[in-house]
C-alpha cells in the first residue's frame, strides 16, 4: 500500500530525515516536497543542501519543489517546518481536512491536540478527533523530551516517578540549519538553549498524562527541573538525570525494566519498532553520542551510567541518549503517523 504525504520544510535538517526515509517506505510515498517560496520549481537534489549519509534519494533528486500551496495535495503531511512559518500553515492545511504529523514547537501544548511518542502514549491519539477541524493535528514532543518520557515510561508503572533533575547535552543538529551549514560550535559549549527547558517542563506532564474519550487530559504530577545545555556534537542528544521513585528499586530491578520495555500493546510492531526499543548499557562509560545514537536505526534510546545517590534505592543517577532527529523529530512522527494508521485514524486510507 502506499498513501501519498506531502512533506513541509523538506530542506532543512528534519526535512532531509523525512526524505530519507520516506523514500523507500512500506506505507507512506512522498508526492510533493514544500520549502520556502524562493526554491519553488528547483529540483529537490539541486536546491537541498543534503547533510545527510550517502546522496538524495534517487527517486527525490529530480521532484520539484514547491511553494507552500493555498491547500494541500495530500491528506497527510509531514511538517518540518521552521516555527514561523510552522505558525502560518500548520492549522490552515489542518482545518481544510489535512492530518499534519509537526515538529514544530507551535501546536504541542494546544488542548486537543495530542503530543504523541507513540509507545509511551499512542493511545492519546484518538484526541486529535475532537479538534474543530475538518483534518487534525499531531504533534511531536521537543527532541529533548522525547528521550526523557522514553526512559521514564518504564519505571512509572513499577516504582512511580516522584521527579527529576536533568542537565541536557544537545548536538548541533538540534539548531537545524543555519545559512544551509550545522551551528558552529567548536570547544566550547553554550550553558543555556533559550526556551528549551520550559518546553520539557511544560511537555512531559502531557505525554505521561491519562486521557481517555470525552475527558480532559490529566498531566502527571511529576516535580521536574531542567538545565539544557548545547554542545559540540554533530547529533545524539545526552541527559544525566536523577530521578527519584516513589518505592525503593534495585540496579538489577531498573535494568529489567528498561530491557524489557516494548511500549503500549496498540504501538508493537509497527513498520518502524526498533527492537530492542531500549538498550542498556551496564557500567559508567556508555552511552555516548557517536558510536550508539545509531542504534534500532536511531529509533531506539540508550540508557546506562545507572548509580545510586541514596542508600533506600529511591534517588538514582542514569545517562540516555537519543537520536534528535530521528527518535526525536522525523522518525518519531513518522512512527506516529504507522500508529495512527493502526488505529485507523487516518482519512482515505483502509
Ligand atoms: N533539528 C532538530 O533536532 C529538531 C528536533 C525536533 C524538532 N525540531 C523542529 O522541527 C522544525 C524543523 O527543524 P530543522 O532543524 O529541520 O530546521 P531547519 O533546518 O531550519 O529547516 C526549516 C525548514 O522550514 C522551511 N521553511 C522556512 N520558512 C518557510 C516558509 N515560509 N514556507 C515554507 N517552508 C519554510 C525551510 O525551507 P528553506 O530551506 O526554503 O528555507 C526548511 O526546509 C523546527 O520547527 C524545529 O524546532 C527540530
Amino acid at each position: 500500500m502506499s498513501i501519498p504525504v506531502t512533506v513541509l520544510g523538506a530542506t532543512g535538517l528534519v526535512g532531509q530525515v523525512f526524505c530519507e526515509r520516506l523514500a523507500s517506505h512500506p506505507l507512506f510515498q512522498i508526492e510533493t516536497l514544500v520549502a520556502g517560496p524562493e526554491s519553488a520549481g528547483i529540483p529537490y537534489g539541486e536546491a537541498v543542501r543534503w547533510k545527510r549519509p550517502g546522496t538524495v534519494p534517487r527517486s527525490l533528486a529530480g521532484l520539484r519543489l514547491a511553494a507552500p500551496p493555498e491547500r494541500l495535495p495530500t491528506a497527510i503531511a509531514f511538517s518540518s517546518l521552521s516555527p514561523e512559518a510552522s505558525a502560518a500553515l500548520e492549522a490552515p492545511y489542518a482545518d481544510a481536512g489535512a492530518w499534519v504529523f509537526t515538529n514544530a514547537a507551535t501546536h504541542r501544548m494546544d488542548p486537543d491536540v495530542p503530543l504523541v511518542v507513540p509507545e509511551v502514549n499512542g493511545d492519546h491519539l484518538p484526541q486529535a478527533l475532537a479538534q474543530d477541524r475538518a483534518g487534525a493535528i499531531v504533534a511531536n514532543p521537543n527532541c529533548t523530551t522525547v528521550g526523557l518520557a522514553l526512559a521514564l515510561a518504564p519505571l512509572r508503572p513499577r516504582f512511580g516517578v516522584q521527579g527529576v533533575r536533568v542537565v541536557s547535552l544537545q548536538a548541533r543538529s538540534g539548531a537545524g540549519l543555519i545559512h544551509g551549514e550545522f551551528m558552529e560550535l567548536e570547544d566550547d559549549l553554550h550553558p543555556e538553549i533559550p526556551g528549551e527547558a520550559a518546553k520539557m517542563a511544560q511537555e512531559l506532564p502531557k505525554i505521561l498524562g491519562a486521557w481517555s474519550s470525552g475527558q480532559r487530559l490529566q498531566p502527571a504530577e511529576l516535580d521536574i527541573r531542567a538545565t539544557c545545555m548545547r554542545v559540540p556534537v554533530t547529533h545524539g542528544h545526552t541527559l544525566c538525570v536523577d530521578v527519584t521513585l516513589s518505592a525503593p528499586a534495585t540496579a538489577a530491578e531498573l535494568h529489567d525494566a528498561w530491557a524489557k520495555f516494548d511500549g503500549l500493546a496498540g504501538e508493537r510492531a509497527l513498520p518502524s519498532t526498533p527492537r530492542p526499543l531500549i538498550h542498556v548499557d551496564q557500567g559508567l562509560a556508555a552511552p555516548r553520542p557517536r558510536p550508539h545514537r545509531d542504534r534500532g536505526d536511531g529509533l531506539a534510546i540508550s540508557v546506562g551510567g545507572l548509580s545510586p545517590l541514596d542508600t533506600e534505592g529511591r534517588q538514582w543517577r542514569f545517562v540516555t541518549l537519543s537520536h534528535n532527529l530521528v527518535r526525536g523529530a522525523a522518525g518519531g512522527a513518522i512512527l506516529t503517523a504507522e500508529a495512527a494508521h493502526r488505529r485507523g485514524l487516518l482519512p482515505g486510507t483502509p
